[in-house]
């Protein structure tokens, strides 16, 4: 909370210093915004008191927010203020490093106009609208006291109708739903409550022009939200999730709720969301080690009770350099402490499954992390949690509060997403909150997930190569191959990411595809640059490029939906003044219906503005390495 505190203090001393002005009851108008950038909210109080912005781009009203406000035990917190005064505005940059994420290091200017206001029945609360380079974003402070929030007033209207991109969850707890395209007016065809993040383009005379709706800051002191929304409306009311409400002890803030704007390269770069959480209180993070993990739940639901099978999995991760396996539900402590001795031998670190309701009381929580101490376990996934009310966001901080304190990575499973949360917790290296790959692939979702779940933080997919959750040879394989080529299936590796990424994948299968063991072995997880590459677009096809600096190397991945073709790679990442060899693992030029050859392909002098063509099969895709030296072959695959 230190950087929070810190601008609350700064906003202090501004107030007193600055003779702050009494907002008579009508409509005024402020504008918000930073020096020479195109985004900005003019916010505009209306005779009532409520207060309401446009975020325009370049002018250009995009998303508008209105009746601002909430509903409590304790009288209304808006959407009609009283007694506001305008406090001087407040420029603040958040720069911070993350052992993970999409780039390790963050930089963001933010541009803050607060109002500090009486409530209905007279108490202090706050207003604060905030601007960044790369959108618009609003919070109300709450005044003091024990008492419960029930609903909020919060609405964002789009300016117009497009198309957008959104998850259908019937269950609503878990953010596991199918993705599937719809537009603004129409939202979930079902009615359904849409859940956040929201991608929307925004079709304004401005081309290349998105939405993303999201929410930040979930630590316990709230619970997460969605949008109610009619048929035929551009207006997205704010609801608490499965009908909850939210227990109010002290003196708190909303959730920020942000509309990013931004192009679609841009977008990509988003991190408006853990830009405005609290910075993290870990001072040494050097325990925090993200890594690619070696898991045998998904092909084979029955072997993480065998210890063997379980150290054939250890010997995969050595083989290939990653440094994790990941133990499953099946695991007995007996034999806990000698597979990890095992796995030390051979220079990798065991991860332990949980169900979350075997850390729900602090005794149980101090009991697991002393096992997983005592056993030289590094870290613990989490499942089942199934809910995002605030009770399960308090139980997940405490989880992550005790397990910093004991120097023990995270995963939570079964449930909500992370909403930026690895700033504040970078022991956090991946969450799910998706259907992955569990569940059967689809090329569609493949293709909107990388703009949408993803950029809220890791993404805990758990790419498989080829096989289907739990080895089904049959039906369901033919499915998830005609949705996911192999080429495809390592591409994913890539597209998606996770500070822990688990890939789910026999050894025996691996081994099988020499091509994808090669460009497997050493894969990284965590990035210092993530460039989204030209030809990339939500629904039909995602490539990026990743720059790994331990390694000097640049990784490239990509996805598609849709008919086989051929893609022209634009390795934009690149510098521009250097040249490389790229080594490209991708569909074999042939017959679409043979969904699992791979091929090797060296293209040499390669630079930022080279267009390199690279055939897809239908829902393919590929993987590539760029380095400046060739290996003995020619290329940069590792040898096995
Ligand atoms: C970080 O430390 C500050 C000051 O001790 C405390 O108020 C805050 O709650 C801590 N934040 C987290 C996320 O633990
Ligand atoms: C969310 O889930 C709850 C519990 O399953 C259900 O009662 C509710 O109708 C769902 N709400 C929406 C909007 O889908
Ligand atoms: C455990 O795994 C080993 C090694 O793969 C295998 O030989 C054995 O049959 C497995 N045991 C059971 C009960 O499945
Ligand atoms: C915690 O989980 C256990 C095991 O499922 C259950 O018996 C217990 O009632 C739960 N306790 C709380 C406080 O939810
Ligand atoms: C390995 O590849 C061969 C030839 O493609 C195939 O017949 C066999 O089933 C594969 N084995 C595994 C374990 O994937």
């Amino acid at each position: 909370m230190s950087l929070n505190l810190a601008c609350l203090i700064t906003l202090v001393l501004l107030a007193s210093s600055a003779s702050a002005a009494l907002i008579p009851r009508q409509d005024k108008s402020w504008t918000v915004a930073l020096n020479d950038r195109p985004i900005r909210a003019i916010v505009t109080q209306n005779s009532d008191g409520a207060f309401s912005f446009d975020c325009q781009a370049n002018g250009n009203t995009v998303i508008s927010a209105s009746n601002i406000g909430f509903s409590t035990s304790n009288g209304d917190v808006g959407p009609g203020f009283n007694s506001c005064t305008a406090q001087d505005q407040s420029y603040t940059v958040e720069s911070y490093n993350t052992p993970g994420g999409r780039s390790k290091s963050h930089y963001a200017p933010y541009q803050t106009q607060t109002f500090d206001c009486k409530t209905s029945n007279g108490q202090s609360s706050s207003v604060d609208i905030r601007v960044g380079i790369d959108g618009c974003a609003f919070r109300v402070g709450f005044p003091d006291g024990q008492y419960t929030i029930n609903s909020e007033s919060s609405t964002w209207t789009f300016a117009q109708n497009g198309a957008s991109f959104l998850m259908d969850d019937p269950e609503n707890t878990s953010y596991e739903g199918e993705w599937e395209q719809s537009d603004v007016e129409t939202g979930l065809s079902n009615s359904r409550n849409v859940m956040m993040p929201y991608l929307v383009d925004a079709n304004s005379a401005a081309a290349n022009q998105w939405i993303l709706l999201e929410e930040a800051a979930m630590d316990g002191s709230f619970g997460g939200s969605q949008l109610t929304h009619n048929s035929g409306s551009l207006a997205y009311q704010f609801s608490f999730a499965e009908g909850g409400n939210v227990k109010v002890d002290g003196s708190i803030f909303s959730p920020w709720r942000i509309a990013v704007v931004a192009d679609l390269t841009n977008l990509y770069r988003t991190t408006f969301d853990a830009d405005n959480l609290p910075s993290t209180n870990i001072s040494d993070v050097s325990w925090i080690k993200p890594g690619t993990v070696s898991w045998s739940w998904l092909p084979e639901h029955n072997s993480p009770s065998n210890e063997t099978r379980q150290m054939e999995y250890v010997d995969l991760a050595a083989e290939l350099q990653w440094p994790y396996t990941l133990v499953d539900e099946g695991w007995d402590a007996s034999w806990v402490p000698d597979l990890v001795r095992y796995a030390n031998s051979k220079s990798v670190d065991i991860l332990l499954w949980y169900s979350a309701n075997q850390w729900n009381s602090t005794d149980a929580v101090a009991s697991n992390i002393a096992n997983l101490k005592e056993w030289g376990v590094k870290g613990a996934k989490i499942d089942f949690f199934l809910s995002d009310v605030q009770a399960i966001h308090d139980q997940q901080t405490y989880i992550l509060s005790q397990m910093a304190a004991a120097e023990l990575m995270v995963n939570f499973h079964g449930t909500p997403p992370p909403r930026g949360n690895q700033r504040t917790w970078p022991h956090l290296l991946s969450q799910e909150a998706i259907r992955g790959d569990e569940h059967v692939a689809d090329a569609f979702r493949n293709t909107v997930i990388p703009f949408t779940r993803n950029l809220l933080g890791s993404m805990d997919f758990t790419p498989s190569l080829y096989t289907v959750t739990g080895g089904d040879g049959g039906s369901q394989q033919q499915q998830q191959s005609a949705q996911c080529s192999v080429g495809c299936g390592l591409g994913k590796s890539i597209a998606f990411e996770s500070a822990w990424q688990h890939i789910g994948e026999t050894p025996e299968v691996i081994r099988n595809y020499t091509l994808a063991a090669r460009f497997y072995k050493g894969l990284p997880s965590a990035w210092e640059a993530s460039t989204l590459l030209p030809n990339s677009y939500p629904g039909k096809a995602f490539a990026v490029g990743r720059y790994y600096q331990s390694s000097d190397r640049y990784y490239f991945g990509a996805v598609f939906n849709g008919d086989a073709q051929t893609f022209e790679l634009q390795p934009t990442i690149l510098p521009t003044d250097k040249s490389f060899i790229l080594d490209i693992v991708s569909d074999a030029n042939d017959d679409d219906n043979d969904r699992t050859s791979i091929i090797r392909t060296i293209v040499t002098d390669v630079s930022s503005t080279s267009t390199v063509n690279v055939h897809v099969k239908s829902n393919g895709g590929f993987s590539a390495i760029a380095c400046e030296t060739a290996g003995p072959d020619g290329g940069c695959l590792a040898d096995l």
